[in-house]
């Protein structure tokens, strides 16, 4: 097992009792977590959903805006929580660059995975923003696909929750806690830990998953 994974968080982590934008002290919070992973010899790339600006899904629900422009204004929400990551880490000392899948080159270096690794082999943390560049794709399906690309060990998806469950525990008393499954039997079972597409890219990346609580120390 090599010692680089891609840590996923959504957007809406960052934009603490707001609801939206960006909390810096979550964003610091957050930036000191990833600091002790590398201080612990990993390397790693981050991925951040785009939720705490803007959700592609939602603004397209009453069909004002179209749903792909609103997936790109969501993969351009990922840019901005990119962009902001990347200054919450240098201002921790650590090195980090961000690359977007669609290119922005005055904003970030465009996503180049052979010179993603060469960043890891510096010792920076790598963000890789915009999704996968394309709409109808969610950003754990970014994630999934960057994590495959860059042959991270494992993709760590930190959530507000503790635990998966089988179907929702506020709705189901019969819910079952899930303490670990095969894609197989999240696919079969309809577990919603990622959507379906992302779960697939998972199992045929052979990618081991971690969900955890990014508010608890890990
Ligand atoms: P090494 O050459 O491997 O050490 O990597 P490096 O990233 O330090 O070198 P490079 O000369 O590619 O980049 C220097 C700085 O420019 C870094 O802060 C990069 O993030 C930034 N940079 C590189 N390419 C681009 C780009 O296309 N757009 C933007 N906005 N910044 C870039």
């Amino acid at each position: 097992m090599n010692k680089r994974v891609l840590v996923k968080f959504s957007g809406e982590a960052l934009a603490g009792t707001e609801g939206y934008g960006i909390d810096t002290k979550i964003l610091d919070y957050i930036a000191e977590e990833i600091k002790t992973l590398v201080e612990h010899g990993v390397e790693v790339a981050i991925v951040i959903g785009g939720g705490n600006i803007i959700r592609g899904v939602t603004a397209a629900a009453d069909g004002v805006i179209k749903r792909t422009s609103a997936d790109y204004m969501g993969m351009l929400g990922t840019v901005i929580n990119g962009v902001a990551m990347q200054e919450a880490l240098e201002y921790k000392g650590l090195s980090a660059r961000l690359q977007t899948a669609i290119k922005m080159e005055e904003i970030a270096e465009p996503f180049i995975v052979r010179k993603a690794m060469r960043h890891f082999e510096k010792g920076r943390v790598v963000i890789f923003g915009a999704g996968t560049g394309n709409p109808y794709f969610t950003t754990d399906t970014g994630a999934t696909l960057r994590a495959t690309e860059i042959g991270a060990s494992m993709l760590i998806k930190a959530t507000k929750v503790d635990w998966v469950f089988n179907k929702d525990p506020k709705k189901y008393s019969d819910a079952v806690l899930i303490k670990e499954a095969s894609y197989d039997e999240v696919i079969k079972n309809d577990i919603k830990v990622m959507d379906q597409t992302a779960i697939a890219l998972a199992k045929d990346g052979k990618l081991a998953l971690w969900v955890v609580n990014l508010f608890k120390n890990w």
